[in-house]
C-alpha cells in the first residue's frame, strides 16, 4: 500500500521528498540485486548485443543514440585494455548494422586517475577506430578532479580529429569561461548538461535555479557561437528554453539535438521527436551497472517508490528496460 502511494503522484510533496532522501542516504545497504532490478529501465543491459537491438529500437522511433559501455575510475591499468576492446566491437557493430548510434567515453574508464599517458594511447585507439568508420565520439565529463585534464585530451584530440566533443556541466563556475575556450579550437560539438556529481560550493552552484540559468548561458552562447550543441536535460522548463532559443537564432534542426538518458522522461522525447527535433538517447550497457544506476535512482523524484517496490514485492518488475 506504501509503495503505491509513494510510486505515483502523491500530493505530499514535503514528505516525499523526506522519504526520498532517507532513502538516497540508505541505498548502500539495499541488495544489489534489488538496486538491479530497479534500476533496469536505465541501463540497456549486460552485452553489446541487447544494447543493439535498445539502439535499433531507438532508430526505428526516430531517435539517434550513444553507446556508452559502463565502468569508470579503473585501479588496475589492465581493466583499461577490456574497455577499449568493447568499444571498438561497438564501433564496429554500429557500421555492419547501418544503425545510427555513436559512443561516449568516460576517461576515467580509460586510467585518467592512474596514468594520463596511457590513457591517452587507449584513448587514441578508440579514436581511430571512429575515424576508421567515420563515427564521433563524445568524451562524458565526469568530477571536477577531472576536469582540466579532459579539457586538455579534448582539446588535443579535437585537433587530430574533427568528431570528438566535449559535455560541459552548467552548475560549475568554470564551464563558462572553458565553453569560450573549447568555442575558440573551431567548430565544436559540446553536449551542455547540469553536471551530476557532489561538488562543493566554492566551485558549483548549488541552487536549482542559478544552475538552470547558467546552462541557459552555456546553450545560448553556444549555439550563438556557431558550436554544434548537445542539449542534455530532461527539466521542461530547460527544454522550453531550448527550443525558444533555437528558433530566435533561426537555426535549422541539424544545428543542434536535444539529448536523453535511457529510461527517462519518455513523453517528452516523443514529443520533442514529433516537432522535429534531432534528439539522441544515452544507452549505456555493460557489467559495470552498479554506480551509474545508483547516479540514476537518485534522481528519479519517485525514487522512494520504486525503492520500497522492489525490496517489498520482489517479484513484480518496479519499472520496464528502456520503455520510457
Ligand atoms: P532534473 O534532474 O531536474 O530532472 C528533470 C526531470 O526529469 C525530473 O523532475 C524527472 O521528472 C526527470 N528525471 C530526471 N532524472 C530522472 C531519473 N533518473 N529517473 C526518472 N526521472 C528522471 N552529467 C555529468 O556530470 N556528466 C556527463 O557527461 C553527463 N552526460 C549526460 C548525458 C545525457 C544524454 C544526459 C541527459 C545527462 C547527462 N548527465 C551528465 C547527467 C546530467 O548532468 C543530469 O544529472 C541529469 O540529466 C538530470 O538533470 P536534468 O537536466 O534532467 O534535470
Amino acid at each position: 500500500m506504501l509503495c503505491a502511494r509513494v510510486t505515483g503522484r502523491h500530493r505530499d510533496g514535503g514528505v516525499l521528498k523526506a522519504l526520498n532522501q532517507l532513502i538516497v542516504r540508505t541505498l548502500p545497504l539495499v541488495p544489489k540485486p534489488i538496486v538491479r532490478r530497479i534500476a533496469s529501465r536505465y541501463v540497456a543491459g549486460e552485452t553489446l548485443e541487447e544494447a543493439l537491438r535498445v539502439v535499433q529500437r531507438l532508430n526505428a522511433e526516430g531517435c539517434m543514440a550513444t553507446l556508452d559501455v559502463l565502468g569508470e575510475d579503473v585501479t588496475r591499468r589492465e581493466e583499461t585494455e577490456q574497455t577499449v576492446t568493447d568499444y571498438l566491437r561497438a564501433l564496429t557493430a554500429i557500421a555492419e548494422r547501418g544503425l545510427d548510434s555513436n559512443i561516449s567515453v568516460k576517461l576515467t574508464a580509460l586510467g585518467l586517475k592512474l596514468d594520463a599517458a596511457q590513457c591517452r594511447r587507449q584513448f587514441a585507439r578508440i579514436v581511430e577506430a571512429a575515424r576508421a568508420h567515420g563515427n564521433f565520439v563524445r568524451i562524458d565529463m565526469e568530477d571536477s578532479s577531472v576536469t582540466e585534464e579532459t579539457i586538455r585530451i579534448f582539446l588535443e584530440f579535437r585537433e587530430r580529429y574533427e568528431k570528438v566533443g566535449l559535455v560541459l556541466q552548467a552548475y560549475l563556475h568554470r564551464s563558462a569561461a572553458d565553453a569560450r575556450r573549447v568555442a575558440a579550437a573551431g567548430p565544436v560539438n559540446v553536449r551542455v548538461c547540469k553536471g551530476i556529481y557532489v561538488e562543493p560550493p566554492e566551485i558549483a552552484f548549488q541552487d536549482r535555479e542559478q544552475i538552470r540559468r547558467s546552462y541557459m548561458e552555456l546553450v545560448e552562447s553556444l549555439l550563438a557561437g556557431g558550436a554544434y550543441v548537445g542539449i542534455a536535460t530532461h527539466d521542461p522548463p530547460l527544454v522550453e528554453r531550448s527550443v525558444a532559443a533555437v528558433r530566435r537564432l533561426a537555426l535549422p534542426a541539424h544545428a543542434y539535438e536535444f539529448q536523453m538518458l535511457l529510461g527517462v522522461a519518455g513523453d517528452l522525447r516523443r514529443k520533442l521527436v514529433a516537432d522535429g527535433h534531432r534528439l539522441r538517447v544515452y544507452v549505456p550497457y555493460g557489467a559495470a551497472w552498479y554506480a551509474y544506476s545508483v547516479r540514476r535512482l537518485k534522481e528519479n523524484p519517485s525514487m522512494a517508490g520504486h525503492v520500497l517496490a522492489g525490496i517489498f514485492r520482489p517479484e513484480r518488475k518496479a519499472a520496464s528496460k528502456g520503455k520510457s
